[in-house]
């Protein structure tokens, strides 16, 4: 599946000097998704500039171009998609790779067209809940089938006239949230989704930005049917992709960087709010807005860093950045605690036993506990050893940021999952070390 080679084993060296220069990280792939989606449902065609590399966004594309939508690449970062007669019945199943974002916002969609579909994903994804995207949808009137009890993927859905709901979301998920204000778009009357704390609002920025009928009040959203507006949209770097490297700098001694054109939407900059209350020294500059999100520099220079209780509230916001706060963690003095963060054992790996086996490799001092973790710091780590990424880009590149810190080099194996989000990440550290 998307050239992902198995067993590329990657040796880490620790960094000899510090982290310096300018950086361009590659696009948001949540808000990549959704722009590919989004365009697809306008009868226009729309221009993305800065679309991701990464193979997740990859398998949105190949997904609507099964379903008739026409892609065409005009640089290797910008493209264009049209999609002016609608979606047609694709021939064969259609293949959402490793990503959770596609598969979970796509069935929102197809619930409400006309015609049958099946959407399935690599084995990491039909290992990954469904049911939170399959009851409500059911709710709404809608004829989807999961294997294992409606519970994994594959789905199989035969497209019909959905009813507007209002949802009560058990779960702060933007994937949750965006597939049914999707199938919203399709449904009779209003829908609207409320979660118990705001997840990502990349849907919501760009439905309105697309001229959508939606409304926001506190941890609720009401959309209704209606047409969306073609318009040019471009997309800024992702904070999530980011975070590898403003752990990097807080962390590697006398690094000081900046991170050009990163995306700084709040329901996303949970990382930033935590290093610095862990003490990292981190300045954003020239934020401005681009298509309805916020947008800017960040600078981060080194600090010494302290230990900290991240709490439930704030894990909607950083859910993703948690393998890197933990390694964070290990260089902080005193004791860094992660509660309600269980979504993380439902991630790409079970990432909660993915962080605390491989940062245990290392030396590291840290107990994992049912919802989150617990790091005793501040921890030199060991080095010489092998880690695993579990196929899961995040792990991989967060065992990559220790590798810098640790005593010896160590291995990551399987290291070729980066390329999920962020193909460019070796090459990117290497240009900070060289300048
Ligand atoms: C995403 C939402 C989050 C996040 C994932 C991307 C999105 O998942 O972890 O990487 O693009 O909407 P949940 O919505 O399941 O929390």
């Amino acid at each position: 599946m998307n050239n992902i080679q198995e067993k590329n084993v990657k040796k880490v060296t620790p960094a000899k000097t510090h982290l310096n220069g300018e950086i361009t990280i590659p696009a948001d792939k949540s808000i990549a998704h959704r722009s590919a989606i989004f365009a697809s449902l306008t009868r226009g065609v729309v221009s993305i500039e800065n679309f991701s590399a990464g193979a997740d966004c990859k398998s949105t594309l190949s997904v609507l171009q099964k379903l008739g939508v026409e892609v065409t690449y005009t640089t290797e970062k910008n493209i264009i998609l049209s999609n002016k007669n609608g979606f047609i019945e694709p021939i064969d199943v259609l293949d959402a790779g490793n990503s959770g974002t596609t598969i979970r916002l796509m069935s929102g969609i197809l619930a409400g067209q006309k015609f049958y579909s099946v959407l399935t994903g690599d084995s990491s994804l039909r290992k990954r809940p469904m049911a939170r995207v399959i009851n409500p949808l059911k709710r709404m009137g809608a004829n989807i089938w999961a294997r294992d009890n409606d519970t994994k993927a594959p789905i199989s859905i035969k497209g019909s006239l959905l009813q507007g709901i209002s949802y009560n979301s058990p779960i702060a998920s933007a994937q949750v949230k965006s597939a049914i204000i999707l199938a919203g778009l399709f449904a009779e009357g209003s829908t609207s989704v409320t979660e118990p704390f705001r997840s990502r609002d990349h849907s919501e920025r760009m439905l309105k930005y697309l001229d959508a009928d939606i409304s926001i009040e506190g941890c609720k959203v009401t959309i209704k049917p209606g047409e969306l507006t073609p318009k040019p949209l471009v997309i800024p770097g992702d904070i999530s992709s980011a975070a590898f490297f403003l752990v990097a700098g807080a962390i590697i001694p006398d690094s000081s960087f900046i991170i050009k054109n990163t995306g700084l939407n709040q329901t996303r900059t949970g990382i930033i709010d935590v290093l610095k209350e862990m003490g990292a020294d981190i300045k954003i500059i020239n934020q401005q807005l681009q298509c309805g999100e916020e947008v800017g520099d960040i600078q981060v220079n080194y600090s010494n860093l302290k230990g900290i209780t991240i709490e439930k509230e704030i894990i909607p916001r950083l859910i993703d950045e948690l393998p890197v706060i933990a390694v964070a963690a290990t260089q902080a003095e005193g004791t860094t605690i992660v509660k309600g963060a269980e979504d993380l054992r439902h991630k790409e790996s079970d990432r909660i036993k993915a962080i605390c086996t491989e940062l245990s490799k290392l030396g590291a001092n840290i107990e994992e506990t049912e919802d989150g973790f617990i790091i005793h710091g501040k921890t030199k780590l060991k080095g010489n050893c092998s880690l695993e990424c579990y196929h899961d880009h995040r792990i991989a590149m967060a065992g990559y940021v220790a590798g810098q810190i640790a005593d010896n080099p160590i291995e990551i194996n399987d290291f070729n999952w980066v390329n999920i989000s962020f193909p460019e990440f070796e090459n990117t550290f290497n240009k900070l070390l060289r300048t």
